[in-house]
C-alpha cells in the first residue's frame, strides 16, 4: 500500500497525474474535472494511490456502469485496501449488494429493496422532522451554528440507526467509524482497518443478540430469518449492516451539507423555495446533480479497450458521478444551480444495476432537513467562506461550515 507522502506532491497535468486527495481538488474538484473532460484524454489515468482511471464524461460513466460484466464491483472503494485488511478477521465480509456482481447481486439487492420502498421510508418523515427541529432548538438562540457538524452530520446517522434497530445514542461513535472507513482511512490504512473492525464487531454482537432474542419488526431479525427464500448466511447479514451504516451516513450528510452551503450563498434560491414550495422536487434533484457527493470504483475483470484506453485486468476505475453530472454534453449550464431545471437525468445515485437502493430515503432526508432549516432559519450566510472544510475522495461534502443568522 502506498503512503500519503509518496502520493502527495504537485500535480502538473491532471490528465496523466490527477490526485483525488489533493487539498485543492478536495475543496473544489469541478475545475479539474472540466479540464480533464475537455482534454484529449477525457478518461484520465494516474499512478497515484495504487493507480486508477478517471472517466469524466456522462456517456462514458454511464456506459461503464452498464457493463457490469467487464467492470466489476468486487472493490468499490477508490483506493486499494491494505494486505492486512485482505487477510485479517472478517476479511471475507463484503458490503452486499454494492460489492456483489451478478448473479448473486440479484438476490442480494432484492432482499433489502422492500425496506427502501417509498411507502416504507415515508414512516421516517415525521421523526426526521422532529429530529431536525430538536437540533435547531439547540443553537437557534445563538445566532450562529455549524451547518455541517451541528446539523447535517447529526441527521442521517440517527435515521439509519433507527432503521437498523441499533442505539441512536451511539451516533457519534457510528459517525467516527464511518469517517474512519470512507474519509480519514482512505489515506491511512491503519485507521481504515481499525474502523472497519469496530463496525463489524459491533454488528456481530447485534446479530448474536437477535439470534437469542429475536425482535418484532426488526430489520436485522428479518434478514437473519430470510433463509427460506435465499441462501442467507451470517456473513451476508453482517455485510448488509456494514453497508447500510457506511452508505447511509456520509453520503446524505454530505448532500445536506453541500445544499446548505449553497443556500447560504444564494438568497435568491432561498426566496425561490419560499415563494414556490412546488419547486422542492426539482430543487432536490438539482442540488443532488450539482453537488453529487459519491464516487465509486470498479475493477476491470479482463483486459479490454474502452474509448481507446488500454485497461488491464485488475485496473481500478473511479466512477465520477460528480464529473458526469457537470458534463455540458448532457446538461445545459452544468455549473449553474437551476432549481426548476426541466431535463435532469443526473447520476448522483449511480446508474445500472447498482443504482442507489436508498435513494428514496436519501431524498426524504435531504428535503425534510432543508425544509425545516428554511422554515426556522430563513436568512443565513457563511461566516467565513475560506474557513469551510471539505471531505473528498469517495464522498465529497463540507465538514465544518459555520453560518450566521
Ligand atoms: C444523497 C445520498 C446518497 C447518495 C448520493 C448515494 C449514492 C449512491 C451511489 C452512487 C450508488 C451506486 C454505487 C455503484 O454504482 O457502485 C449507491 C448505491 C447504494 N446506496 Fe446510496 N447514496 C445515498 C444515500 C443512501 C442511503 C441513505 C442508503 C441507505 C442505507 C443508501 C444505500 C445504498 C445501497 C444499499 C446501495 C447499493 C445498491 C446496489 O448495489 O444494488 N444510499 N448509492
Amino acid at each position: 500500500m502506498t503512503t500519503l507522502e509518496e502520493n502527495a506532491g504537485p500535480v502538473n497535468d491532471p490528465t496523466t497525474d490527477f490526485n483525488i486527495f489533493d487539498p485543492e481538488f478536495v475543496r473544489d474538484p469541478y475545475p479539474t474535472m472540466e479540464e480533464i473532460r475537455e482534454s484529449q484524454c477525457p478518461i484520465a489515468h494516474s499512478g497515484r494511490w495504487g493507480g486508477s482511471w478517471f472517466p469524466t464524461r456522462y456517456d462514458d460513466v454511464v456506459a461503464i456502469a452498464q457493463e457490469h460484466d467487464i467492470f466489476t464491483s468486487r472493490d468499490i472503494i477508490v483506493v486499494p485496501r491494505s494486505a492486512a485488511a485482505a487477510e485479517g478477521p472478517y476479511a471475507g465480509v463484503a458490503a452486499p449488494p454494492i460489492t456483489s456482481d451478478p448473479p448473486d447481486h440479484h438476490w442480494h439487492r432484492r432482499l433489502i429493496l422492500p425496506v427502501f420502498a417509498p411507502q416504507a421510508v415515508a414512516k421516517y418523515e415525521q421523526s426526521t422532522r422532529d429530529l431536525c427541529n430538536q437540533l435547531i432548538d439547540k443553537f437557534i438562540a445563538k445566532g450562529e451554528a455549524d451547518a455541517g457538524t451541528d446539523y447535517a452530520q447529526q441527521i442521517p446517522v440517527r435515521v439509519i440507526a433507527t432503521m437498523l434497530g441499533v442505539p441512536t445514542e451511539m451516533a457519534d461513535e457510528f459517525t467516527g467509524w464511518v469517517r474512519g472507513v470512507l474519509e480519514v482511512g482512505l489515506t491511512d490504512p491503519k485507521v481504515r482497518l481499525e474502523s472497519r473492525l469496530k463496525i463489524l464487531k459491533f454488528f456481530q454482537a447485534q446479530l448474536d443478540d437477535r439470534k437469542k432474542n429475536p425482535r418484532e419488526n426488526d430489520l436485522i431479525t428479518d434478514l437473519l430469518n430470510s433463509g427460506d427464500k435465499y441462501p442467507v448466511t451470517d456473513q451476508y447479514v453482517l455485510g448488509v449492516c456494514n453497508l447500510m451504516l457506511v452508505a447511509g451516513i456520509d453520503t446524505t450528510w454530505s448532500a445536506i451539507g453541500s445544499s446548505l452551503w449553497h443556500l447560504a450563498q444564494h438568497p435568491e434560491h432561498r426566496e425561490q423555495l419560499r415563494a414556490n414550495p412546488d419547486l422542492w422536487p426539482t430543487a432536490i434533484e438539482e442540488l443532488l446533480r450539482a453537488y453529487s457527493p459519491v464516487t465509486m470504483a470498479r475493477i476491470v475483470d479482463r483486459d479490454t479497450e474502452f474509448q481507446g484506453c488500454p485497461m488491464k485486468a485488475g485496473d481500478r476505475i473511479l466512477m465520477s458521478f460528480p464529473a458526469a453530472n457537470r458534463d455540458p454534453r448532457q446538461f445545459e449550464q452544468p455549473d449553474e444551480v437551476i432549481l426548476d431545471r426541466e431535463h435532469n437525468r443526473h447520476v448522483a445515485f449511480g446508474s445500472g444495476i447498482h443504482r442507489c437502493a436508498g435513494s428514496n430515503l436519501a431524498r426524504l432526508e435531504l428535503r425534510v432537513s432543508l425544509q425545516v432549516w428554511l422554515e426556522r432559519i430563513p436568512e443565513f450566510s457563511l461566516i467565513d467562506p475560506a474557513a469551510v472544510t471539505w471531505a473528498g475522495g469517495q464522498v465529497h461534502g463540507p465538514r465544518v461550515c459555520r453560518v450566521r443568522f
